[in-house]
């Protein structure tokens, strides 16, 4: 095939358009300063409004908090019901500090598991921040990516028990189209703090040609200057897209 016809091979422009980050470490930090877990999360959510504002300042126009996972349920349950209350609590205090950042929210993830108050606290916070266009904030909330995956495939599944879809017609827009991000552009960058190295589950389908930037940071600690070195580190690597590049 003729190089010309092969999807984009490099990237030309500066981005990312879309960062998402696996924030990690909230635990760590709080149990090197001798503090419960609780206040480890607690500075994690301050880190959170730190960086939405500053990516808001960098101009990047999208992006994605893993916040909660479908299998975080597994901690203590006081551990489960600080995440909570600090979710409410961010819910209720950050929708002034979103609209004045011009930040649009969505929250990603299976909200029937949720307690009920913080459903409506989400859409409310949806609704209120739906005309926003500077920058938009997705947190995931109960959110895995196979049970999304799985989700995605029974929906598909039930349309062509119905005789609505051939399977042959099954494409990567059709799948898309099922996922919770239908309509997301994909991430181009994903960072995860705290020295990890895994992605346990996080947007497995939408970061197929994602850059992974690790970094040693702890959660807490994270704020825009390490936003923008992970950034300086993204616009380093060469997308190839599974060309051959330049
Ligand atoms: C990982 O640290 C962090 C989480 C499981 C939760 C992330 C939550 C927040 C940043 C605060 C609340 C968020 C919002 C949007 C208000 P860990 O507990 O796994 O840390 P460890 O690996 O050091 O134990």
């Amino acid at each position: 095939m003729p190089t010309a016809s092969l999807p984009v091979t490099s990237d030309p422009s500066p981005g990312p358009a879309h960062v998402a980050i696996i924030m990690d470490g909230n635990g760590r930090w709080a149990k090197a300063r001798g503090l419960p877990r609780a206040a480890g999360h607690r500075r994690g959510a301050d880190a959170v409004r730190r960086v939405v504002r500053g990516a808001g300042e960098l101009g990047i126009p999208m992006l994605t908090l893993f916040a909660f996972s479908t299998e975080n349920w597994a901690r203590p349950a006081d551990e489960v019901a600080d995440l909570m209350g600090l979710l409410r609590h961010y819910l209720r205090s950050e929708l002034d500090e979103l609209l004045r950042n011009g930040a649009r929210l969505r929250v990603i993830g299976n909200r029937e598991g949720l307690p009920e108050d913080i459903v409506r606290g989400i859409s409310d916070a949806e609704r209120q921040t739906q005309s926003n266009t500077r920058i938009d904030v997705n947190i995931c909330v109960n959110y895995g990516a196979r049970h999304e995956i799985l989700q995605a495939t029974r929906n598909l599944a039930r349309r062509v028990a119905a005789g609505e879809l051939s399977p042959e017609r099954i494409d990567e827009q059709h799948f898309e189209r099922e996922l919770l991000t239908a309509g997301l552009p994909d991430p181009d960058l994903v960072i995860r703090t705290s020295g990890e190295q895994r992605i346990s589950n996080f947007l497995l389908w939408q970061c197929a040609y994602a850059e992974l930037v690790f970094v040693d940071t702890l959660w807490p600690d994270f704020g825009k200057d390490h936003l923008q070195q992970a950034i300086a580190e993204f616009r380093r690597r060469e997308r190839r897209y599974g060309g051959i590049g330049r």
